[in-house]
């Protein structure tokens, strides 16, 4: 199976990708929301969560696994690559290449939580890739809890988005990489405030695409993640009403999760 884990319902915008882009895939994905936000916590922290769940989703069946939380993939990668030994892909990496393929002049923007941007790791790589890049980045640490609220339409969204957004529209971005599980889901807003010429580099497709990639690169694999006859499984560390709205909005079906 595909083990996909976040800190909590953002991630289901990774799993939805993955879905669409490899439906015959069984997924299994944990969500961490009784330990969520992850982006106000500290590296050890995080790194020590996401072994956590790396160590639960390989118990459950996984054979490869997704970061699909940008905070936890920031500062775990590496720790979780020389832990387990199964493919552990996560949305950072395919977000940097589709956005220095998509932005000749190197002018990248990045928003995601405090611990992402802090990590600085966005930077780091588009510049490895590209030595030119001149890489604005901005945390924007309301907007998950704006999006887990429900509050997607609201005046107080727009007017904080364009607090965050406002500062980056004078440096004539070609793209801005959406470096957060739940920023796809304000993708309108955050177009319309930044203007229709940047170009939104949605992390949660990317990674869909990747895996589907390395999957056609590696059938054995591919053929071994198909083999079980279990059904896709959605599990979470804390379950609220809330929680189950926003997996509703996300995947536009009610979405069965299994608390443990
Ligand atoms: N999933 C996190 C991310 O992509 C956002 C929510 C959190 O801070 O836990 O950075």
């Amino acid at each position: 199976m595909i083990g996909i884990f976040d800190s909590g319902v953002g991630g289901m915008t990774v799993a939805k990708a993955v879905e669409q882009y490899l439906p015959d895939y069984p997924l299994i994905y944990f969500g961490d929301i009784a330990k969520a936000p992850y982006g106000s916590k500290s590296p050890q922290t995080i790194i020590d969560y996401s072994l956590k769940n790396s160590e639960f989703l390989i118990k459950k069946g996984a054979k490869v696994i997704i970061i699909a939380c940008n905070s936890a993939a920031s500062v775990a990668t590496e720790k979780l690559r020389s832990t387990f030994d199964i493919p552990i892909l996560e949305v950072i990496e395919p977000a940097v290449a589709a956005a220095v393929e998509n932005s000749s002049k190197g002018k990248i923007g990045v928003i995601g939580t405090r611990a992402t941007i802090r990590s600085d790791i966005y930077k780091k790589l588009i510049t490895e890739k590209m030595s030119s890049a001149k890489v604005t980045s901005m945390a924007c640490p309301l907007l998950v809890p704006l999006v887990e609220e429900g509050w997607l339409n609201k005046r107080e969204t727009k007017m904080i988005l364009r607090r965050y957004l406002h500062p980056m529209r004078d440096k004539q971005l070609e793209t801005l990489i959406l470096g957060c599980t739940h920023y796809p889901i304000l993708k309108e807003l955050i177009q319309y405030r930044i203007g229709k010429k940047v170009t939104l580099i949605d992390s949660s497709i990317e990674v869909a695409k990747t895996l589907k990639e390395y999957l056609t690169n590696n059938p054995a694999l591919a053929k071994e993640l198909c083999a079980t006859k279990l059904k896709s499984q959605y599990y979470v560390s804390d379950i609220t009403e809330t929680v189950k709205q926003t997996a509703q909005r996300i995947f536009n079906r009610p979405q069965p999760l299994t608390l443990i």
